[in-house]
């Protein structure tokens, strides 16, 4: 199948940018829009003209690196999956495939496809650890834990940063990453003793980077390509004003 990419190019952060578009012939309907994305850079290099740079690392769905907004959606035309996995025949043959960074305020573009999404780090590093005290060997294996409370923990934990609910957002919010970190811990008995504490923390952090507040869209629980729903930012409201309360 032969598609053309109408490419975000920016050189960096200062320069304005704009489309460009290369067609891009003879594809395999399996090949991955990333692997596309590697055919037109090795024409563009043999021809001595700047690869389209774009993040990835595990391609396989699991890393959160990979993001581009694709005919504006992050992360593609298909849901629960990272730009990674979107394979080409999920276009018709002759379609003008229009790829762009996330754009938000919190995350800067650097060049071309490639966003700044250390903000997410800096949140997540607010977060801070739990306090375990593991004792003797035996004692991890004696808290038990309902199989109800673990899967709903471990659905939150399916998160891997990847931003596409901020870029999503009208709101620039992250509310759906910080309701999973949240959520997460705040499942389990190993995550009560810093639980109010984190909540506080997490939301502060976000605040200072400049994200915005929930507007109630739901475009993040739409493409985020793990399913976290928005069950995750009302448990981060709940813990988030109980926290507030409690510290007066
Ligand atoms: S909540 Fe979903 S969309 Fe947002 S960072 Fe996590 S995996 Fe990505
Ligand atoms: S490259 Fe790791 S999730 Fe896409």
């Amino acid at each position: 199948m032969n598609v053309v990419f109408r490419v975000w190019r920016q050189r960096d952060p200062e320069d304005p940018g704009g489309f460009v578009r290369y067609p891009v012939d003879d594809l395999a309907p399996d090949t991955t829009l990333l692997e596309a994305l590697d055919r037109l850079n090795n024409t563009l290099v043999a021809r001595g003209e700047p690869p389209v740079a774009f993040d990835s690392d595990c391609r396989e769905g699991i890393c959160g690196a990979c993001g581009i907004v694709v005919d504006g959606r992050p992360h593609g035309p298909l849901p629960r999956t990272t730009t990674c996995l979107v394979p080409m025949r999920a276009f018709r043959d002759g379609a003008i495939v229009t790829l762009e960074p996330f754009r938000t305020g919190a995350f800067p573009v650097l060049r071309d496809l490639v966003v700044d999404r250390r903000a997410l780090d800096r949140v997540m590093q607010a977060g801070g650890y739990v306090s375990v005290r593991a004792g003797s060997a035996p004692e991890a294996n004696m808290l038990p834990i309902a199989r109800a409370a673990v899967e709903r923990a471990l659905d939150a934990a399916e998160c891997i940063g990847c931003g596409a609910c901020v870029a999503a957002c009208p709101n620039g919010s992250a509310s759906l990453f910080v309701g999973a970190k949240v959520s997460h811990l705040a499942r389990l008995p190993q995550g009560q003793p810093e639980r109010e504490r984190r909540a506080l923390s997490l939301v502060e952090a976000a605040d200072r980077e400049g994200f915005g507040a929930c507007s109630s869209h739901g475009e993040c629980e739409a493409v985020c390509p793990k399913g976290i729903g928005l069950d995750v930012i009302a448990q981060l409201n709940r813990d988030h004003l109980l926290a507030t309360l409690a510290r007066r």
